[in-house]
C-alpha cells in the first residue's frame, strides 16, 4: 500500500503563492469591488484557492478590451496568428506536469488523465494553427462578362466562450484556439468549480505573446450577471457554450435580442452497442474507456450499454470483472483509475439514478453505492436487468454507472439507441463490414465510434444532433464557427 498523497502540500507547491486574478485587457485584476469565491479540491473538500468573483463591471471591461483589440488582431497576418498558437501549444506541453497537477487538484480526475487532457488541449492549438493558414476564399464564375465574384472569410468578431468543469483545459482550448486562429478576440468564462486551469491557460497565452485584450478570462460564481452583460452587448457577435441542454435552450432564447451566432455542445445519452459478432475483448476495453474516463463525467460517455443476447452474459461478466478492478481514490495517487465526482449535487444525482433503478428491479453486478472512502467518491457500478423507462436509461447519469440492456435484432438496437432527444455520441462493436455502414448511418448521432471507444480528437468535427447542440468544434469545421462569409461583386 503506497503512502497517501498529502494534497495540501501538493496544492501549496503548485497553486500557493501569487493569488489568482482575472485577465482583462492584458492586466491581471481582482473583481471590481474585491469579491472572491473559493475553489475546492473535490477529493478532499479542502480549499485550493480564492478567485475573483467578477460581476457586470468586469464583464463590461472585458467586452471593451476585446472590442478594442479586435481590429489589430483580425488584421494580424495568419502566419503570425498561427505562430502564437504554436507557442501556446509548446508551453502547454512544457508545463504539462504542473498544469495536470492543478487540474487534478481542482477537478479530481486521475493525474494520467489530466496529463492526457493537457496534451489534448495542446493538440487543438497545433491543429488550429494549421487551419489559420488555410482560411481560403473563393472565386465564383459570374453571370455577366463584366463582373467577378469573390468570397472572403473574415473573423466573426468578439466571442464569448463559456466552458464546463469536466475538461477545464481541453474544452477551452477547443474554443479558444479556433477563435484566435480566425482572428477573433475572446472573453472566456470557465465553470466556477474549475477556474484555475483556464487562468493558467490565460497566463500561457500572455507568455506566448497574445496582445492585450485578445484573450480575456473572467471568473465568477454566478454566471447570470456575466451572461446578461454578454448577451445584451451588440459587440459580442458569438457565444460558444459547452454544458447542459437546459442552459443551452436558455442561451438560444437570450441570443435572439442581438441575433448572436451560437455554438452549443450540450448533453448526451450515448448508446454503446455490442453485437454478437464483436471482438469481445475490444468491446469490453472500449466500454471501459468510454464509461469510466473522468469517473463517467463526460458528455460522450457510454450512458446505455446495449448487448446482443448471444454475447450478453460473457460481456457482462468480463466488463463487471474489469469494473470491479478499478481503483477509486484521490487522482493524485498513481494507482487510482476513478477520482471523485465534482460536487454533492453530482453525488445526489448518481444516488437517485442507481436508487431508482434498483428499486425498479435492476440488479447490481458491481458497486451500486457510494464508496466507503466517503466524500464525493462513488464505486464504479454495473447494473443488469435495466429497462428503458429507468432514469439511468433516459437521462445522462454523469457518473461511473453502467446499465446493461440486452437486445435481439439489429433494428431493435437501433430503435432503442435512437429513442432519445439527445444525439451527441454513439458507439458500436461489430466485425461485419455491412453492419458497420448500416448502423453508423442509422444512428442519429454526431459522433460515431465504430469499434472505437475513444473517438475524440482535434482533427475531427465534434458535435451533436437533435438536442445535443448546434455547430461543430475541432476539425476543419471548427474554424468555420468563428468565420463570417462575405462576397464581393466586382464590376469591371
Ligand atoms: C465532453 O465531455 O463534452 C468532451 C469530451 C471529449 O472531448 O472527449
Amino acid at each position: 500500500m503506497s503512502t497517501p498523497i498529502d494534497s495540501g502540500a501538493v496544492a501549496a507547491a503548485v497553486v500557493g503563492g501569487a493569488p489568482y486574478l482575472q485577465l482583462i485587457g492584458g492586466e491581471w485584476c481582482p473583481a471590481t469591488g474585491g469579491a472572491s469565491f473559493p475553489v475546492d479540491n473535490p477529493a478532499t473538500g479542502a480549499l485550493l484557492a480564492e478567485v475573483p468573483d467578477g460581476g457586470v463591471a468586469d464583464a463590461r471591461a472585458a467586452v471593451a478590451a476585446a472590442a478594442a483589440a479586435l481590429p489589430a488582431w483580425a488584421a494580424t497576418p495568419a502566419p503570425q496568428r498561427a505562430a502564437l498558437l504554436r507557442r501556446v501549444a509548446a508551453l502547454l506541453l512544457e508545463r504539462q506536469e504542473r498544469l495536470a497537477t492543478i487540474m487534478t487538484l481542482e477537478q479530481g480526475k486521475p493525474l494520467a488523465e489530466s496529463r492526457g487532457e493537457i496534451a489534448y488541449a495542446a493538440s487543438f492549438f497545433v491543429w488550429f494553427a494549421g487551419e489559420a493558414e488555410r482560411i481560403y476564399g473563393q472565386t465564383i464564375p459570374a453571370s455577366a462578362a463584366n463582373k467577378r465574384i469573390l468570397v472572403l472569410r473574415q473573423p466573426v468578431g468578439v466571442v464569448a466562450l463559456i466552458t464546463p468543469w469536466n475538461f477545464p483545459a481541453a474544452m477551452l482550448a477547443r474554443k479558444l484556439a479556433p477563435a484566435l486562429a480566425a482572428g477573433c478576440t475572446a472573453i472566456c468564462k470557465p465553470a466556477e468549480q474549475t477556474p484555475l486551469s483556464a487562468l493558467e491557460l490565460g497566463r500561457l497565452c500572455v507568455e506566448a505573446g497574445a496582445p492585450p485584450g485578445v484573450v480575456n478570462i473572467l471568473t465568477c460564481q454566478d454566471p447570470i450577471p456575466f451572461s446578461d452583460t454578454i448577451f445584451a452587448d451588440q459587440r459580442v457577435r458569438k457565444v460558444s457554450f459547452t454544458g447542459s441542454t437546459e442552459v443551452g435552450r436558455l442561451l438560444i432564447q437570450r441570443s435572439a435580442a442581438t441575433v448572436k451566432r451560437l455554438s452549443l455542445e450540450l448533453g448526451g445519452n450515448a448508446p454503446f452497442l455490442v453485437f454478437d459478432d464483436a471482438d469481445l475483448g475490444a468491446a469490453v476495453a472500449g466500454a471501459m474507456a468510454s464509461k469510466f474516463r473522468n469517473a463517467g463525467q463526460t458528455c460522450v460517455c457510454a450512458n446505455r450499454i446495449f448487448v446482443q443476447r448471444g454475447i450478453y452474459e460473457r460481456f457482462a461478466q468480463d466488463f463487471a470483472a474489469q469494473a470491479r478492478g478499478l481503483a477509486v481514490g484521490n487522482g493524485l495517487e498513481a494507482e487510482v483509475n476513478v477520482g471523485p465526482l465534482i460536487d454533492a449535487a453530482a453525488m445526489a444525482k448518481v444516488q437517485r439514478h442507481v436508487g431508482e433503478a434498483t428499486a425498479g428491479g435492476a440488479q447490481v453486478l458491481v458497486g451500486g453505492a457510494a464508496s466507503p472512502l466517503g466524500g464525493r467518491f462513488w464505486t464504479p457500478t454495473v447494473l443488469t436487468n435495466v429497462d428503458a423507462t429507468m432514469l439511468v436509461a433516459r437521462e445522462e447519469t454523469f457518473g461511473p454507472v453502467a446499465p446493461l440492456i440486452p437486445f435481439d435484432r439489429e433494428e431493435d438496437a437501433l430503435r432503442m439507441a435512437n429513442a432519445t432527444n439527445y444525439g451527441l455520441a454513439a458507439y458500436f462493436y461489430t466485425r461485419d463490414v455491412g453492419r458497420v455502414f448500416r448502423v453508423a448511418e442509422g444512428l442519429e448521432y454526431g459522433i460515431i465510434g465504430a469499434n472505437d471507444g475513444s473517438p475524440s480528437t482535434a482533427q475531427a468535427p465534434f458535435g451533436g444532433l437533435k438536442q445535443s447542440g448546434l455547430g461543430r468544434e475541432g476539425g476543419s469545421h471548427g474554424i468555420d464557427e468563428y468565420l463570417e462569409v462575405k462576397y464581393i461583386s466586382l464590376g469591371l
